[in-house]
């Protein structure tokens, strides 16, 4: 069969911030094996060739050396003579692109559609004869959902006008949309650790070098505020990205004190704040509800992206950035060349589901509190050695396995029908590996089965371990 490659700039590309604290061969070779486990590199991909590889990373050809050969050892990679090293997946076990139906797929933290859904789609499809003249998509967003937007901004306590929402393909979109707009190769940009994955990929991607703060689930604050400080002093980053309502995916939320102390040091250094608050209304029984964090701003700049996909459904694909309108404008020029806009109909929706509000939001709260509690119940009584985190609502919990072998449990939860996305993921260097993020937003019954093949992967994950824990470099 013949086999693809990638190129050394490609792997680059998908490589980011590879280095950990260890031997640099370590590091790049745990990397790699996450990009395979992740399936962003697939089985069977050629990798460049060692001399091109160093010269690309700026290491010695012996760590790339090392590094392949630690691949192959794992069972991550295969030479052949003539073809170089190809990457593998242990035990033949299927790429996460390879999708099998029957498996459950808990890499996805996300919630069915809400009951008042066709209601939502009947009234919406009743206004959508008035659109059918024009093309059906825009770059800006109906008026409709713009106002529904500012008013539920205001309503939370950040007077909101209408032309300073703007809607998108998901919060996914304006979060690669802000990374595009707004930094240029090279510059810095502050991220928590653990983060939302596609956030990290989307300012990798845009030339970012990012900088890191921590955030525990095992402290009073979660973020470590005199970090976060320290690095926006010393590396002036051009944005920070952060989530401070359940954060993605330790679940915690930042208090006033912290919301006040990271927005003055970011005020201080000219940093844009992107606070992204596509969780913040998922609460369970959260004790202090917060206003968005740009209503905390004092100074500092603050750009709020939200979105209908966790709080609605995400199949509407619809999200929103809010941010002065010179900011709203800008941002709707660079969009023009990344999409052509919105679907007026999944906009409609979402305008009518603003509607029936109240009603939906204390649906979440119903789903995501027994998903929580079936979480802390079943995953306790199979993993009592586990630290299963409380958490007061958001998408997942950040639980702690105790030992370094997230990867490996992943792995072997695959082959028990189980999809659960490694700690590593969430990381910059490969840490994270004492780590698995449980999504909270399933039925008991689905949690059940996901505990079982955990308790079936656990035997086979531990025997698959590595004789030596890769860096953690961000764990504390
Ligand atoms: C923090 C965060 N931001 C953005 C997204 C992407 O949202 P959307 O589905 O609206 O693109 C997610 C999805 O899980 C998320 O958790």
């Amino acid at each position: 069969m013949a086999s693809t490659s990638i190129s050394t700039r490609a792997l680059l590309d998908l490589l980011g911030e590879w280095r950990g604290t260890g031997p640099a061969f370590h590091s790049l070779a745990d990397r790699i094996r996450l990009l395979v486990m992740d399936g962003r590199l697939l089985g069977g991909v050629r990798l460049p060739a060692e001399r091109e590889l160093a010269a690309g990373l700026g290491v010695s050809r012996t760590t790339i050396t090392a590094a392949y050969q630690r691949l192959r050892d794992d069972g991550w990679a295969t030479s052949r003579q003539g073809s170089g090293t190809q990457t593998a997946l242990p035990g033949g076990a299927v790429a996460s692109t390879a999708l099998d139906s029957t498996l459950l797929d808990f890499t996805k933290a996300a919630l069915a559609a809400p009951t008042v859904m066709m209601d939502a789609v009947r009234e919406a499809s009743s206004l959508l004869p008035a659109l059918l003249p024009g093309p059906g998509y825009d770059t800006e967003g109906l008026a409709v959902l713009r106002e529904a937007i500012a008013r539920r901004y205001t309503a939370r306590g950040l007077a909101t006008d209408p032309d300073e929402v703007l809607v998108t393909v998901g919060a996914q979109q304006a979060i690669a949309l802000l990374s595009r707009t707004l930094v240029s190769r090279g510059d810095r940009a502050l991220i928590e650790v653990p983060t939302y994955p596609h956030a990290y990929d989307a300012l990798v991607a845009a030339g970012a070098r990012l900088v890191t703060g921590p955030v525990s689930v095992d402290t009073v604050d979660g973020w470590d505020v005199d970090v976060f400080e320290s690095v926006l002093r010393r590396t002036s980053p051009t944005l920070a990205y952060l989530m401070p309502d359940f954060q993605n995916p330790t679940g915690r939320s930042m208090s006033v004190k912290v919301r006040r102390r990271i927005l003055d040091a970011a005020a201080a250094q000219g940093t844009i704040v992107i606070a992204d608050e596509t969780p913040a209304e998922l609460d369970i029984d959260r004790p202090e509800a917060y206003a968005p964090l740009a209503s905390f701003a004092n100074g500092a700049h603050v750009i709020t992206i939200g979105s209908a996909s966790k709080t609605m459904w995400g199949g509407l694909r619809v999200g929103w950035i809010r941010a002065e309108r010179s900011m709203i404008r800008r941002l709707q020029a660079v969009r023009s060349n990344m999409d052509l806009g919105t679907p007026v109909l999944d906009q409609l929706i979402v305008a009518e589901l603003f509607g029936h509000y109240g009603d939906v939001l204390a649906e979440r709260r119903a789903q995501l509190a027994s998903g929580r509690d079936a979480v802390e119940r079943m995953l306790g009584a199979a993993f009592p050695d586990w630290h299963i985190p409380h958490v007061a609502g958001g998408l997942a919990a950040w639980v702690n396995i105790g030992t370094p072998v997230s990867s490996q449990v992943a792995l072997a939860a695959r082959s028990e029908g189980l999809l659960v996305t490694a700690g590593p993921r969430f990381g910059v260097d490969g840490a994270f590996e004492r780590f698995l993020r449980v999504p909270i937003t399933y039925p008991p019954e689905l949690v059940e089965r996901a505990v079982a093949a955990l308790e079936r992967a656990w035997p086979v994950a531990a025997r698959l371990r590595y004789t030596e824990a890769p860096p953690l470099a961000s764990v504390v």
